[in-house]
C-alpha cells in the first residue's frame, strides 16, 4: 500500500554548482534514493543557492540538468518523489524574505559558511549570508519531518528548526521541528566537532571531499580520471610489508564507500597484517569503484540523450511543489498579516 499521507515528509536537495562527486551522494544523495518508499519525499535542485555561486546562465542551466539526470541515475522515481527545480516555486522567497525578517544578524554571523568566507577574506555577497534563511524556507515551506544532509549542513538545519521556532512564538504555531538525518560517513565525530570537517566523506587529499578542494572523484568522471585519480590519492610512506592503519588511511576510507563487507574485512585484514602494498590497495579500490559507477553513467547517459523526458520530470514536480506550498502560505500570510482576510 502506497498511502502517502501517513508517511513522514523528507525533504531535501542539492545544488547545482558542477560535477557531483562521492561526497554529495554517500553523505546525502543515497539516503535519498533508500528512503524513497518510506517517506513522503520532496527533492529539489537548488538553483537560487547555486546563484551566489555561478553567474553564467549557461553554466547553471547545465548544471541544473545534471543534477536533474543524477537523481534518476542513482535511482529516484519519479512516481514516488516529488522532484522539482527549487526556483519553479518562486513563494520560497517570499517565505524567505517573512523569516528575514525575524531573524538577527548575529544567527547568521554564527554560520560555518560565511565565518570561512570572512576568515579567508573571500568578498561574502547577501545570498551567501542569508543561505541559511533560504534554506529555513525550503524545509519548512514543504513541512519537513526530516531533512537528508551531510554532516557539514547540521549548522543549517539547526538554525532552520531555530527560525521556525521564532516565526512559531512570534505568530502562533505553524511549522514543525524538521530533524536532521546524516549521513556521511562518520569517523569519530562529537557534537563539538559539528560544522568542522570531521565526519564528512574526504578527497583524495584526505580532507574533507569538496569541490572547492579540488580534490572530488565524480560520479560520472571518466574511467580513466578515475584511474588518474585514484592513483593519486595521498597515502603515507609504509611500504608492503609494513603495518598498515585502516582508520588513518584515505584509501580504505574510499574502499569502506564502495566494497562489499567481505572485501572490506579481507583489505582491513591485509593492512594489519603488512602484507600489501598501497598500488595494490589502489587498483582493488579501483575495480570496486568501476563496479560501482558503471551502472549509475549507463543509465545517465540514457538520459543525456532524452532530456525532454527530464524537463517534463521537473516541470510535473514544480506543479505539485507549488500546490503545497501555496497552501503553506496562504497559513503563513494569514499569521503575518499580509492576507486581508
Ligand atoms: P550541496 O550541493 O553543497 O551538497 C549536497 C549534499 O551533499 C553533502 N555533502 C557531503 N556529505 C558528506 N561528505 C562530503 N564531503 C560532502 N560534500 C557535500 C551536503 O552535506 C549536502 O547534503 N545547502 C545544501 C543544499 C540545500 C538544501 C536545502 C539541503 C539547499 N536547500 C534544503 C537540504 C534542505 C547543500 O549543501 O548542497
Amino acid at each position: 500500500m502506497n498511502d502517502v499521507s501517513k508517511k513522514l515528509r523528507l525533504v531535501s536537495g542539492v545544488k547545482p554548482t558542477g560535477n557531483v562527486h562521492l561526497g554529495n551522494y554517500f553523505g546525502a544523495m543515497r539516503q535519498f534514493v533508500r528512503l524513497q518508499d518510506s517517506y513522503d519525499c520532496r527533492i529539489f535542485i537548488a538553483d537560487l543557492h547555486a546563484l551566489n555561486q555561478i553567474h553564467n546562465p549557461a553554466e547553471l542551466r547545465n548544471n541544473t540538468l545534471e543534477i536533474a539526470k543524477t537523481y534518476l541515475a542513482i535511482g529516484l522515481d519519479p512516481s514516488k518523489v516529488t522532484l522539482f527545480k527549487q526556483s519553479d516555486v518562486p513563494l520560497v522567497c517570499e517565505l524567505c524574505w517573512i523569516f528575514n525578517s525575524i531573524t538577527s544578524m548575529s544567527l547568521l554571523e554564527r554560520a560555518h559558511a560565511y565565518k570561512d568566507s570572512q576568515a579567508k577574506n573571500v568578498p561574502v555577497n547577501m545570498g551567501l549570508f542569508d543561505y541559511p534563511v533560504l534554506m529555513a524556507a525550503d524545509i519548512l515551506i514543504y513541512g519537513a519531518d526530516v531533512v537528508p544532509v551531510g554532516r557539514d549542513q547540521k549548522q543549517h538545519l539547526e538554525m532552520t528548526v531555530d527560525i521556525g521556532q521564532k516565526f512559531n512564538h512570534v505568530y502562533g504555531e505553524v511549522f514543525k521541528q524538521p530533524k536532521a538525518l546524516i549521513g556521511g560517513e562518520v569517523r569519530g565525530v562529537d557534537e563539538s566537532e559539528i560544522g568542522t570537517e570531521t565526519g564528512a566523506v574526504v578527497g583524495l587529499d584526505g580532507r574533507k571531499m569538496s569541490k572547492s578542494y579540488n580534490n572530488v572523484i565524480g560520479l560520472f568522471d571518466s574511467m580513466e580520471v578515475l584511474q588518474k585519480k585514484v592513483m593519486s590519492i595521498k597515502t603515507d610512506s609504509r611500504g608492503a610489508n609494513e603495518a598498515k592503519d585502516p582508520e588513518t588511511d584515505t584509501v580504505y576510507a574510499f574502499y569502506s564507500l564502495v566494497a562489499s563487507p567481505e572485501n572490506l574485512s579481507k583489505l582491513k585484514e591485509r593492512y594489519l597484517a603488512g602484507n600489501i602494498s598501497y598500488k595494490e590497495s589502489k587498483e582493488l579500490l579501483l575495480e570496486e569503484l568501476k563496479g560501482f559507477l558503471a551502472p549509475i553513467q549507463a543509465k545517465k547517459a540514457e538520459l543525456d540523450a532524452n532530456p525532454e523526458y527530464v524537463k517534463r520530470v521537473l516541470a510535473e514536480g514544480a506543479e505539485k511543489a507549488e500546490i503545497e506550498a501555496k497552501e503553506m502560505m496562504q497559513v503563513v500570510r494569514e499569521k503575518v498579516g499580509l492576507a486581508l482576510c
